[in-house]
């Protein structure tokens, strides 16, 4: 693919501040010759000292979620200007496992991203199908109804600083990647969708990634797809050498 290609890392529940600080250590000689752009997206608690670790370095630092509302009663919650204030340009938004666990909907991740966007920072859209749904054969019109409401009141300028990632939940930690090629047949059908929303331009400007059990043995043909702009990495995220042979892939 030609658009700018974008390996995150999606740390989820895991590391304390101390063993982040430990796996930066170890992540920046791994990914310092990148040719793609480099995200770590953590947990909160670990927020500050990989942004403090990674200053000066390739790697860009994103949190996990969002909360909708600028302050307030909202216990337990982060907002986007706070995760700006400390110096975090990525967030992700609509993940499956907030969706499935934490009762997220379409209708709040599109309130997050635009809250997100709002504050400046770069949001990674989380789409995809589960099982179910890919086995009743509507998989392409989920994925094009959870990319439609999640944008809903976002401008084309603002689609400068979204990414999408297209991933099948069941494929997330299964080890069960989705083949090269069911990957790129999605990642096109959002990006036909983005082009229905915004035009061609910010269509073939976008970048859309995949995730789910995407490793160092599948990324290479993963992202040789016309489609797919990288990758949204979770258990191989955790490990410096494995992180770092799927961006040297990118
Ligand atoms: O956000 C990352 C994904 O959920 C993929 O996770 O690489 O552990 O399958 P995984």
């Amino acid at each position: 693919a030609t658009r700018k290609a974008i390996i995150a890392g999606n740390w989820k529940m895991n590391k304390t501040a101390t063993e982040a600080a430990e796996l930066i250590d170890a992540l920046i000689p791994a990914v310092k010759d990148a040719d793609c752009e480099v995200v770590i997206c953590t947990p909160f608690t670990s927020l500050v000292t990989a942004v403090e670790k990674c200053k000066g370095t390739n790697i860009h630092v994103g949190a996990e979620n969002v909360h909708f509302e600028k302050s307030g009663a909202f216990t337990g919650e982060i907002s986007a200007d706070m995760l700006v204030d400390l110096g975090v340009e990525y967030v992700i938004t609509g993940h499956s496992e907030r969706r499935q666990y934490f009762a997220e909907t379409d209708e709040t991740v599109n309130k997050r991203t635009k809250a997100a966007l709002e504050a400046g920072l770069k949001v990674i859209v989380c789409v995809g199908e589960s099982l179910a749904q890919r086995e009743q054969g509507v998989t392409e019109e989920l994925v094009r109804m959870q990319t439609k409401i999640a944008l809903g009141g976002v401008s084309a300028e603002e689609m400068k600083r979204v990414v999408i990632a297209y991933e099948p939940v069941w494929a997330i930690g299964t080890g069960r990647t989705a083949t090269a090629d069911q990957a790129q047949e999605v990642c096109a059908a959002i990006r036909k969708v983005l082009g229905e929303l915004y035009g061609e331009e910010v269509a073939e400007a976008t970048t859309v990634q995949y995730g789910g059990s995407m490793n160092a043995g599948n990324a290479d043909e993963l992202l040789s797809k016309k489609d797919v702009d990288g990758g949204l990495i979770g258990g191989a995220s955790l490990k410096a050498d494995a992180f770092g042979a799927i961006v040297a892939a990118a």
